[in-house]
């Protein structure tokens, strides 16, 4: 089984930045770990701050992969284009957040990934991500 986790911009300040909202591990420290537990799976990981680029990649897998685990990060309140990517794959999107953005300010409540994604998961840490892999085994 093949599985992309992809993260949008300034997930790769994880471990310092707010670290009262988003926690003090490291992306890549968590993702060794999770690669690890879930050794069978074929765990990908990718990152960027350029919405297009976040494009590119959810095109350029999106049609061949079992799964994708997305945080669009603030793009997910702001990207039509993301959403409209999401929307045009056929592989299934699982939309992950780590803080619980219906907690936060109003303009974290809205999502234009949502509408096209299988399911979400939202403000469980960086265990999200996990329970999101685990949804697709
Ligand atoms: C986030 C929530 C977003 O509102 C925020 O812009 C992020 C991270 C989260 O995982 O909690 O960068 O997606």
């Amino acid at each position: 089984m093949k599985i992309i986790i992809i993260n949008g911009p300034n997930l790769n300040l994880l471990g310092k930045r707010e670290p009262e909202v988003y926690g003090n591990k490291t992306f890549s420290d968590f993702f060794e770990e999770l690669k690890s537990k879930y050794n069978t799976v074929d765990l990908e990981y990718y990152q960027s701050n350029i919405e297009g680029e976040l494009i590119d990649k959810l095109q350029e897998i999106g049609f061949s992969y079992d799964g994708i685990i997305l945080n669009a990060a603030a793009y997910t309140h702001t990207s039509v284009g993301i959403g409209d990517a999401v929307k045009a794959i056929t592989t299934p999107v699982i939309e992950v957040h780590i803080s619980n953005t219906f907690s936060r300010e109003t303009f974290r409540h809205q999502s234009f990934i949502s509408p096209n994604a299988k399911g979400i998961i939202i403000g469980f840490g960086l265990k999200s991500y996990e329970l999101a892999l685990q949804s697709f085994l």
